[in-house]
């Protein structure tokens, strides 16, 4: 991986002083928010005004007044709990980490609130920069934007007017790639589009499964099919190296490198969503840590980068007027994209002996730990890296939600990922300290032996 050089902007982002300055804002930011609260009575009425907006209960009665630090956050009422949803993997460094909320404050406190297409400012370059330092020799450009699905929007628009006409895409069953009408399409949930006018040409291979006799092989048979059927017709697949929604799937790499080299031979392109897996599974993107840098063609970052972006090689490269939008970003969250991936770089976290697979390491230790003693409540785990769920009790939605509240009141925050079975997902901070984890996983015992207790199971 290229490391970082010195930018002649470098001075127009950060200075000692202005640093300096930052951290008195925060510091006074704290020391209000520490002596605010809400009463237990005014929180409830703030999260029954929250929902009656919103038209609907909120997923976790739980309303985020400012930090607490590390992977504790707190919730205007005053309590804290521990953060290991992230809001579904959004804090790389958790909540209140004092060197990203002076970048924040500096950035904030710049110009403009957001940067469009038209004005970039230095930051947009910072953060260009960094992601294109671990993409490889291959991919070249790279646009941003705010939203995971909008990245994915991109992707498709720029691959489906390269391959004009070629219409169809393939993507993975269980795949989840957001909420636009096309993205509501490919990824694999029905729910999600019910009512949805669709426009037809999506086509799904099973992801691999590690007890089928050959899961390769089978996997590339059904693509195989694909593109004998609609010859000439498939633009793309859109690969998600490790599910996320779907249930926190992984696959090893041959089984990726068999669909992506079919892909290749066909002239389809591959698309790899890294939405979710972004800076989580030990190397900034999963496709390096895979090592499948050689076959890939378009790929899209969003949540742990704090806005999104879409790289692509040269010949993806769209014609003028394809992609736009007033907004690429937000500056703060552009800056701090950027610092997030430059201390992912000099702090240690990346690589096979890094930070992030040192975490994982411990995550797993201590959930083997607890599954010996509450082996019936307690299922298979999946994961890589920073993104691990497991099956709690027998992976029906039922338990699973109950799990997700008891945890919630005992103090820790999981979200739900997967469908038969339901999973537990923990996106912790990249920076989680041994105590985070032994709390979260006391707590969740407590919380399995809650609903065991309360439903007479056995754990
Ligand atoms: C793999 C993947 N792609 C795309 C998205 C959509 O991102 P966003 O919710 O930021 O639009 C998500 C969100 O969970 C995701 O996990």
């Amino acid at each position: 991986m290229a490391r970082r050089k010195a930018s002649p902007l470098d001075p127009l982002l950060d200075s000692p002083r202005v640093r300096e300055a930052a951290r008195a804002l925060i510091d006074a930011v704290a020391e209000e928010t520490q002596q605010r609260a809400l009463t237990p009575k005014q929180y409830q009425r703030a999260l029954r005004q929250l929902e009656r907006r919103r038209g609907r209960p909120l997923p976790l009665p739980a309303l985020l007044s400012g930090a607490a630090g590390g992977a504790r956050v707190r919730l205007a009422d005053g309590s804290t709990k521990l953060d290991f949803a992230g809001g579904i993997g959004v804090y790389g460094f958790g909540h209140g980490d004092a060197d990203l909320l002076e970048t924040a404050a500096v950035a904030a406190a710049c110009d403009t609130v957001f940067q469009g297409h038209l004005n970039p400012g230095p930051e947009y370059l910072r953060v260009t920069n960094a992601l294109l330092r671990h993409a490889g020799e291959h991919l070249q450009h790279v646009w941003l934007s705010l939203s995971g699905a909008m990245a994915n929007e991109n992707a498709l628009k720029l691959i489906l007017q390269k391959h004009h006409p070629a219409d169809r895409i393939i993507a993975f069953e269980r795949n989840f790639a957001g909420r636009t009408l096309s993205l509501s399409e490919i990824s694999d949930k029905p729910a999600y589009r019910e009512g949805l006018p669709l426009r037809g040409g999506v086509h799904y291979v099973p992801f691999y499964d590690p007890e089928a006799c050959d899961p390769i092989s089978h996997s590339v048979e059904v693509l195989d099919a694909h593109l004998h059927r609609h010859s000439g017709r498939i633009a793309a697949m859109c690969f998600e190296l490790v599910q996320g929604e779907g249930g926190f799937h992984t696959a090893p790499p041959e089984f990726f490198r068999g669909l992506m080299q079919r892909c290749r031979e066909e002239g389809v392109a591959v698309w790899v969503d890294e939405v979710q897996t972004f800076g989580r599974t030990g190397e900034l993107f999963a496709f390096r840590k895979l090592g499948l840098e050689d076959l890939v063609d378009v790929v899209t970052a969003g949540k742990l980068l704090q806005g999104s972006a879409v790289l692509f090689s040269k010949a993806y490269n769209p014609k003028a007027g394809l992609m736009a939008g007033t907004y690429a970003g937000s500056t703060v969250g552009m800056a701090v994209g950027a610092r997030i991936i430059e201390r992912l770089e000099t702090e240690g976290y990346l690589g096979p002996e890094g930070r992030i697979a040192c975490l994982a390491g411990r995550f797993e230790r201590r959930y083997e730990a607890l599954r010996k003693r509450a082996p019936r409540a307690l299922g298979p785990r999946s994961g890589l890296g920073a993104m691990q769920a497991f099956v709690p009790f027998d992976g029906s939605p039922e338990l699973a939600q109950a799990v997700v509240h008891a945890a919630f009141e005992e103090g820790l925050m999981l979200w739900l990922c997967g469908s038969q079975p339901t999973k537990l997902r923990m996106l912790p901070p990249l920076d989680t300290t041994d105590e985070e984890i032994e709390t979260a996983f006391n707590i969740l015992e407590k919380a399995l032996l809650r609903v065991a207790g309360e439903r007479d199971l056995p754990c």
